[in-house]
């Protein structure tokens, strides 16, 4: 896969395969992605497709086959340190000591980054309340819920203010409310110019986030999704039968894809709209007084696509 080279570059992975065993099949193969500055890149596949095998050999945690990640064009292996500055992850599971309280944790942390007492002191008292755990902060971290502790994770991966951010999973088990405060950091983060990384098992999860999204199955690649590609994924087809259809139907009709009318039967192809909003089109044309008498939306939803691409033929 072709790698651009420059100086905006902030993660780059080439052509990264991972064997565990060597009676084991490679749990990556050949995989070569980039993500630029200010950039939010999916990463979704099925489990076990290796998405947190990458992500891991993206934050150095493990070694690859062969293949190489740089980090701000440094060498994740080779010039670990450097490539590491700049660089945090949130891993699928917390990984942190559930025996000890939030703000001491942080301060250990802290103390890594080489962060002053008082900068420290403030910027994690502004991360735990943004991220709706200073009430709890006199609690040990044993005792947080599941999204707590997430929470938690995600917070102390922001310590260091790092430029590249690796999310495994992360939305995966938040609340609603969750869900919308981590994808508005997200956004921030990419406003700031900083390159985003977030797995899931779910594409409609990424939808409307990421500006690429790369879908993994059994550690390969098969298909890299444009954000303005994936609205249109999923439905293919409206047809339509209007009773009382006359020259103007075509002005609303052809907002929503390529119209072939042969009398009251109508069909609709090449969709420019999302399945959501293609289940409007009924509605619309009630309101401008046309009588639809038959209304069907074929194709598949958002995850069908997907598991189209990820699942194994034979299922
Ligand atoms: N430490 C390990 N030793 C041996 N095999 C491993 C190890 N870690 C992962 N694997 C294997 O590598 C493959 C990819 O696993 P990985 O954890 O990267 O998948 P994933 O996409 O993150 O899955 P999930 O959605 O379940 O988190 C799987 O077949 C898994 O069994
Ligand atoms: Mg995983």
């Amino acid at each position: 896969m072709w790698i651009k080279d420059g100086p905006s570059l902030m993660i780059t992975a080439e052509n990264l395969t991972k064997r565990y065993g060597r009676n084991l099949s490679p749990a990556l193969k050949d995989v070569s992605f980039q993500i630029d500055d200010g950039e939010i890149v999916g990463f979704a596949g099925l489990n076990g497709s290796g998405k947190t095998t990458t992500l891991r050999i993206i934050s150095g945690i493990i070694v690859p086959t062969s293949g190489s990640v740089k980090i701000d064009g440094n060498d994740i292996v080779r010039e670990k340190i450097a490539a590491s500055s700049n660089l945090a992850i949130v891993p699928e599971l917390p990984n942190f000591d559930i025996t000890q309280k939030a703000i001491p944790l942080l301060r250990y942390y802290a103390g890594f980054y080489g962060m002053q007492r008082e900068e420290a002191n403030q910027r994690i008292e502004t991360l735990l309340k943004n991220f709706g755990i200073w009430e709890y902060r006199n609690r040990k971290l044993r005792t947080y819920s599941q999204g707590m502790k997430k929470r938690f994770a995600i917070a102390s991966a922001l310590l260091s203010d790092p430029k590249n951010i690796l999310f495994d999973e992360t939305l995966n088990g938040l609340d609603p409310e969750g869900v919308r405060n981590i994808r508005n950091l997200m956004l921030e983060q990419k406003k700031q110019g900083k390159a985003v990384f977030l797995s899931s098992h779910i594409l409609s999860e990424l939808q409307n986030i990421a500006d690429r999204v790369i879908i993994i199955k059994k550690g390969s690649i098969v298909k890299i999704l444009d954000r303005s590609d994936i609205p249109n994924l999923g439905a293919s087809s409206i047809r339509i039968m209007v009773s009382n259809p006359d020259s103007k139907i075509n002005e609303i009709l052809e907002q929503y894809g390529t119209v072939q009318q042969s009398g009251s039967e109508i069909q609709i192809t090449d969709l420019k709209v999302s399945s959501e909003k293609a289940k409007l089109l009924n509605g619309e044309l009630a309101k401008s007084g046309y009588i639809v008498t038959k209304y069907d939306l074929s194709g598949e939803g958002l995850e069908e696509y997907f598991l189209s691409l990820v699942r194994d033929s034979y299922e």
